[in-house]
């Protein structure tokens, strides 16, 4: 009986750690490979100052075309934040080029795609790399915009974690007048509202005037704002509790538990692993929600019901909108609501677990799902437009092969679950 116990409360906790270490899957740190090498170091800041190292470690296919702070001082020295960001999108590569590949290129010459074209700015061909084989050895990349020049050359190989992650060094950035010069928006230029109307949230944007939130956001825009906005249909849940009894203050927190006061795109989201205060802290509770991730997908859990994020509406340097399928209801001012999402359970939180903030499996029901659900398909990524739409010459390698991965971690668990469900 007591065995029969302990053992299943081990077989949990065992389960547990995999559910956590197997919902973050980045296997690689890009900031923790540049950071051995100082020629580079001005690149690798501007990759944690945009957030474009999180996306690329949350890649499981990629490749970075580093600069040394030479060559990128070109780029950082006459533009905005927001251009360098776009411009150092296009010298991230959605595939694996490491210097075997890139001289073995059929025909020698192809496009890749990069991730400047999975922010749905990149008309025709400005989110593709042109890199082609060239005589004696060299290898070019270029904007695949027609006529533009193969100006950047292929210099050495920093760093290969094969078909992972590829550093490799190029001589001079690929730069394209229409992201150089593009309008870089002040957050201010955007109409809050009006997006989120757009997006299909109307209620939302409506209490934000009504309350005058709105103002509280449009302030916090230009330093740094991400807004998680309940759709219609959240508001129309039967699961939502009356919103129309709560007190004036309690709206405006409700309101305000909706916004981070920090630009935290998607992929900062996927690899974020402590809670995220929000802008409703401040001295009458935490406010706060973690994050759970499972392939493309990014939950919310507020500790009273939990929230996918369903799209991005706005991801612009320093401002991002995405929409999230239900209202997020903070413990604060909902923590005795009838259904309480399952916390950390005591009985298989051991000793120093640094990840015991995330959710762990304790009902063992509704565990399982999450995990077992394959990744969504790129498309439906709230990522960005067409994710990770593979070029002619990358549809036979590595990018294809990760959708397919069977997830091992999960199969695992569900056998763990199974079984300590059987001993009880
Ligand atoms: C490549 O990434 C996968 C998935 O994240 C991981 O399982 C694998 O161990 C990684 N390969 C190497 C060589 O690190
Ligand atoms: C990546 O490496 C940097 C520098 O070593 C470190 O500060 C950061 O926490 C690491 N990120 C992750 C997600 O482990
Ligand atoms: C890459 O650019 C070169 C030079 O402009 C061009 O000849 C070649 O066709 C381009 N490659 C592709 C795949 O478009
Ligand atoms: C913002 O958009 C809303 C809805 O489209 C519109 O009613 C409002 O006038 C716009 N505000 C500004 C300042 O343009
Ligand atoms: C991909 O592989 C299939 C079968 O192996 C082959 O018929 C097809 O031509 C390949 N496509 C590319 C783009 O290499």
């Amino acid at each position: 009986m007591c065995t029969m116990g302990s053992l299943r409360h081990f077989l949990l906790f065992t389960a547990a750690v995999i559910a956590v270490s197997s919902a973050v899957t980045a296997a690689h740190n890009i900031t923790a490979i540049l950071e051995g090498h100082p020629e580079y170091s001005q690149f690798n800041d501007y990759l944690s100052r945009t957030k474009l190292a999180d996306e690329i470690n949350t890649r499981t296919t990629v490749t970075v075309l580093v600069l040394t702070n030479g060559a990128f001082s070109s780029v950082t020295s006459k533009h905005p934040l927001s251009v360098i960001k776009n411009v150092l999108e296009l010298h991230v590569l959605l595939d694996y080029w490491d210097g075997d590949k890139l001289h073995d290129i059929s025909k020698g010459t192809t496009l890749s795609t990069t991730l400047y074209q999975t922010t749905g700015n990149a008309p025709g061909n400005l989110g593709f790399v042109n890199i082609t084989d060239q005589k004696g050895g060299k290898v070019g990349f270029g904007s695949a915009l027609p006529g533009s020049p193969l100006a950047s050359q292929y210099t050495k190989s920093v760093k290969q974690i094969p078909f992972n992650i590829s550093v490799i060094e190029i001589n001079t950035p690929i730069v394209v007048p229409a992201v150089l010069n593009a309008p870089a928006p002040a957050a201010s230029d955007y109409n809050l509202t009006g997006a989120l109307e757009k997006a299909g949230c109307k209620t939302f944007a409506s209490l934000l005037i009504s309350s005058g939130v709105i103002k509280t956001f449009e302030k916090a825009a230009d330093k740094g704002l991400t807004i998680f906005a309940p759709n219609d249909e959240a508001f129309k849940a039967d699961s939502l509790p009356d919103l129309s009894k709560l007190s004036n203050a309690d709206t405006v927190a409700l309101l305000e538990y909706h916004a981070v006061a920090e630009y935290t795109p998607f992929g900062t989201l996927k690899t974020s692993k402590d809670p995220i205060s929000t802008l409703a802290a401040n001295g009458a509770g935490k406010f706060d929600f973690s994050t759970e991730t499972s392939g493309d997908s990014v939950t919310l859990h507020t500790g009273v019901d939990s929230s996918r994020v369903a799209s991005t509406v706005i991801d612009s340097t320093p401002l991002c909108i995405f929409t999230v399928d239900k209202v997020l209801l903070p413990a604060e001012l909902f923590g005795n609501a009838p259904s309480p999402a399952p916390g950390p359970a005591p009985e298989i939180s051991p000793a120093p677990a640094p990840e015991s903030d995330a959710p762990s499996p304790s009902a063992e029901a509704s565990a399982p799902s999450p995990l077992l659900s394959p990744p969504a398909p790129p498309t439906s990524s709230p990522g960005g437009a067409p994710a990770d739409s593979p070029t002619a010459d990358s549809e036979n390698t590595t990018a294809s092969k990760n959708s397919g991965a069977v997830n091992a971690p999960a199969l695992l668990l569900l056998a763990l679950l199974a079984l300590s469900v059987y001993l009880s």
